[in-house]
């Protein structure tokens, strides 16, 4: 007879995770299903106390963590403290997964040139400033690098004034599959996630307006808006092996939004 697997497997036993915007609420998540599968999670927020938070959480429930608190990663030296960080603490860099990102949502009509560019460089700048400065660690363990795209990055959501955030999303998937290419020559797997909507901190005070939400949940096939721990649970896939031949691939984790 077939022994049924537990939920939760091991399979990130002996992996270094850095995990960017590990205060948030899908970094939070993340961290905690990767910790929960054995990774040393390396985490980092800009937000000192989110970041502690998700520390004390991580560490009370029995898994390795530590952090970089209150650095912002538009700054690349605070990328090279991350890695850092790493080195000195594992000693090697398995995995990032980069999920911090800012962005300013308006219509073109209203939006600034310099809230475009600061959503730029929250949403593009932030990844490629991780990539390179962790890059060559990567290699030396033949490494995956997850990078958090968005629904956005294929579609127009038609409540959400998203032009800028779409913009640095369709970046993002467009960075991904040219990363993958580059990898391809050390070992390292580079893939995108995109959500649709999920109930974050960050789409809180969204969902609280009754037409946003009918017009969002009307879009989503499953008829729901999606949990932070089942974008982690994706993740932890592209960060296993069991990914192992995945690499310049997109997963979207939306219900169906982009199907119909
Ligand atoms: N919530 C959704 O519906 C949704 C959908 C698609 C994609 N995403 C993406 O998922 C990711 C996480 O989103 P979330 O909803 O959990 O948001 P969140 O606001 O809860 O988390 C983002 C975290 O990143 C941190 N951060 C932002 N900029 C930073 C910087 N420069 N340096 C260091 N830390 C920084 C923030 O402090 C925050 O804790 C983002 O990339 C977002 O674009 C979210």
């Amino acid at each position: 007879m077939v022994q049924l697997q537990s939920p939760i497997t091991d399979r990130l036993r002996g992996k270094v995770c850095i995990i960017t915007g590990s205060g948030g609420s899908i970094g939070r998540a993340a961290a905690e299903r990767f910790a929960s599968e054995g990774a040393q999670v390396v985490g980092c927020d800009v937000s000192a106390s989110a970041a502690e938070a998700t520390l004390k959480a991580v560490r009370s429930s029995g898994g390795t963590m530590v952090s970089l608190s209150g650095r912002d990663l538009r700054d690349p030296t605070a990328c090279d403290a991350l890695v850092e960080l790493s080195m000195e603490t594992f000693n090697r860099i398995d995995v990032v997964f980069n999920v911090a990102a800012s962005a300013h949502f308006d219509w073109l009509e209203h939006l600034s040139h310099s809230d475009f560019m600061a959503t730029l460089d929250g949403e593009v700048k932030i990844v490629f400033n991780l990539t390179k400065a962790a890059w060559p660690a990567l290699g030396r363990c033949g490494g995956s690098i997850i990078n958090m795209a968005s629904v956005s990055g294929w579609i127009g959501y038609e409540a959400l004034p998203g032009l800028a955030h779409s913009a640095g999303k369709g970046a993002v998937l467009a960075m991904t599959r040219h990363l993958a290419m580059e990898g391809r020559h050390h070992g390292i797997r580079v893939n995108s996630i995109s959500p649709g909507l999920i109930e974050t901190g960050a789409t809180q005070a969204l969902m609280n307006d009754p037409a946003f939400k009918m017009t969002m949940l009307r879009k989503i096939m499953l008829g729901r808006a999606g949990r932070p721990n089942e974008v982690a649970a994706v993740a932890a896939f592209l960060a296993s092996e069991d990914s192992s031949f995945v690499t310049a691939a997109d997963i979207r984790i939306d219900g169906g939004t982009t199907a119909w």
